[in-house]
C-alpha cells in the first residue's frame, strides 16, 4: 500500500512515525474511519465534522481544511487503486522530541497519518446479512466516549473475550444499561418500534447512525432515544449494530439467548438495504 504521513506519499514499510510521538506514548490522537463503496466515499462530511470536533474536544489542532481532507481521502483511494474497504486517518498532538505528560499547547505540529484497507463490498458479505452473536462486558473505558479517541484497548480486549466466547463482537454494559459495542452503536426494536441509546459523553456519536436514523424517519418507522438493558435485548423482537465498517448488521444473539427469532429481523435487513442502496 501508499501510506500518507505528514504529507508524503510513502509506500507502507518506508513510512515512520517517532517514537516520542504522543499518539505512540500517549494514546493522545483521533481517528477516523471512512467507507469506500465502489468507489464512493460514504458519509464523509460527518467524519470530517466529527474529526474537527474530537480534535477541538482535546485541544489539538485540526491540520486540514474539510477540502483538503477530502482531496486526501480522494488521492489515497486512488493511489491504491481502492474500490471497496475503509480509509483510516489518524492525527495525533504530534512528537515534542520526548516523553512529558504536560505538552505545548501551541506550537506542536500535529502527525497525520493515512491508509486504505480494502474488504469486500458490503452487498457481498453474507455474515454481515445473517447478522452477528453478541455478549455483554462490563464498560471500563473512560467517559469521554464521544471523543473518537485510539485509546481502544478495551474495545480490543472485549473483541477477543468476543471471539473466546465464539461471538463475533461485545456490548458494554455501564449501570445496568448498554452503551454501545466495541466498535458499532446498538438499537433493539419491540413492537416495531426502533429504541437506541441517546446521545450523550456516554457513547460515540456514529456517523453511521445518524444517517440510519434518518432513514428510519424517511421510512417512517417509530424511533426512541433511550438506554435499554441486556434483558430488554434479549426479549425484543430484533437487535441490530450500526458503524462504518458494518453499515447496518442485525445482532441475532445477546450472551446466548436468541433475540426475536434468532434469525436477521425485517427492519435491520431493510435498514441495511436501503443504506447500501442509497450510498451507491
Ligand atoms: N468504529 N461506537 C464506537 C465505539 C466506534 O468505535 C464506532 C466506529 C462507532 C460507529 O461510528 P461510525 O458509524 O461513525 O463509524 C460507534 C470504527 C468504524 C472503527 O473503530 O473502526
Amino acid at each position: 500500500r501508499i501510506v500518507y504521513v505528514n504529507g508524503e506519499w510513502l509506500p507502507e514499510a518506508e513510512a515512520k512515525v517517532s517514537v516520542f510521538d504522543r499518539g505512540f506514548l500517549m494514546g493522545d490522537a483521533v481517528y477516523e474511519v471512512t467507507t469506500v463503496m465502489q468507489g464512493k466515499l460514504i458519509d464523509f462530511e460527518g467524519h470530517c465534522r466529527r474529526l474537527a470536533r474530537s480534535t477541538a474536544e482535546l485541544g489539538m489542532a485540526n491540520p486540514h481544511s474539510d477540502e483538503e481532507w477530502l482531496q486526501l481521502h480522494r488521492d489515497i483511494a486512488a493511489k491504491n487503486n481502492l474500490t471497496d474497504g475503509g480509509i483510516y486517518l489518524q492525527v495525533t498532538r504530534g512528537n515534542p522530541g520526548d516523553r512529558d505528560f504536560a505538552f505545548a499547547r501551541e506550537g506542536l505540529a500535529p502527525t497525520v497519518v493515512m491508509f486504505t484497507q480494502s474488504k469486500p463490498g458490503q452487498a457481498e458479505n453474507p455474515a454481515a446479512w445473517a447478522g452477528w452473536k453478541v455478549i455483554s462486558v462490563p464498560e471500563m473505558r473512560w467517559h469521554r466516549r464521544d471523543i473518537k479517541t485510539v485509546q481502544l484497548l478495551w474495545p480490543s480486549l472485549s473483541k477477543m473475550a468476543a471471539k473466546d466466547a465464539g461471538v463475533d463482537d461485545a456490548w458494554f454494559v455501564e449501570d445496568g444499561f448498554v452503551t454501545e459495542g466495541t466498535s458499532n452503536n446498538v438499537y433493539i426494536v419491540k413492537n416495531g418500534k426502533i429504541i437506541t441509546r441517546n446521545l450523550s459523553t456516554d457513547l460515540l456519536h456514529g456517523i453511521t447512525r445518524a444517517s440510519v436514523l434518518r432513514l428510519a424517519a424517511d421510512l417512517q418507522m417509530e424511533v426512541e432515544e433511550r438506554p435499554f438493558t441486556i434483558e430488554e435485548a434479549q426479549s425484543a423482537d430484533e437487535a441490530f449494530s450500526t458503524s462504518a465498517g458494518a453499515f447496518v448488521t442485525p445482532v441475532i444473539e445477546v450472551d446466548g439467548k436468541p433475540v426475536g427469532t434468532g434469525k436477521a429481523g425485517p427492519i435491520a435487513t431493510r435498514l441495511r438495504e436501503v443504506y447500501i442502496e442509497e450510498s451507491i
